[in-house]
């Protein structure tokens, strides 16, 4: 019998199983690019922890209160499967300490896949037991990221069908004031 791959996945058909997956990001702010991701991995696993990345060399523009509240009153037909953290560590550690055996990454296009797998190789290097799982990106929004989308906005462009609709508003609010 050859050896099993990794050391606590979840076994598919377990009745008992309950997978717990972390969805890290800056998510500033989330786009319907990262809403596509989230429903798809809600529809495979049990609960969903999104978890706000303190990235060091990002400066947000949106507080992590305000980047959970965007993420939560979009999908509020989820809302038992969804919890929200912060972090500024590695983040296998925190995907541990949630009981996450799931990592969720969008991949957008082929330029996200060199990041990705190194991302992927290393966690699995430093934690065995979590996996990093992949979504290909929505055709709709292969090209959309937090970044490009504040440029659009703060030039007067319409973000319209990229973020949702409240993110589009407090975009704009913003960038009006300046
Ligand atoms: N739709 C739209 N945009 C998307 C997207 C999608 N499906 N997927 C990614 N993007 C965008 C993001 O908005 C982001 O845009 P931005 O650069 O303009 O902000 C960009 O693509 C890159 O996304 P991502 O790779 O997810 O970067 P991130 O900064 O959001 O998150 C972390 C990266 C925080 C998850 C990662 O650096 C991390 O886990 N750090 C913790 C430290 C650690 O453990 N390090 C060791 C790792 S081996």
């Amino acid at each position: 019998m050859t050896a099993p791959l990794s050391g606590d996945l979840a076994k598919p058909g377990d009745p008992a199983k309950h997978v717990v997956a972390v969805y890290p990001g800056t998510f500033d702010p989330i786009t319907n690019g990262h809403l596509d991701i989230l429903r798809r991995a809600l529809a495979l696993f049990d609960r969903i922890v999104v978890t706000i990345a303190v990235n060091p060399r990002k400066q947000p523009l949106f507080t992590v209160e305000q980047r959970i509240g965007f993420i939560r009153d979009a999908l509020p037909e989820y809302a038992s499967q969804l919890a929200f953290e912060s972090f500024g560590g590695l983040l296998v550690d925190f995907a541990r300490a949630q009981g996450a055996t799931v990592i969720v990454r969008g991949l957008r296009a082929l330029a996200d896949f060199e990041y990705e797998f190194q991302f992927a190789h290393m966690n699995r290097r430093l934690a065995p037991g979590i996996d990093s799982v992949f979504f290909m990106t929505d055709e709709r929004n292969h090209y959309v990221s937090s970044s490009l989308v504040k440029e659009v906005a703060s030039l007067g462009g319409d973000v319209t069908g990229l973020v949702p609709p409240a993110v589009a508003t407090a975009l704009a609010a913003i960038y009006a004031k300046q």
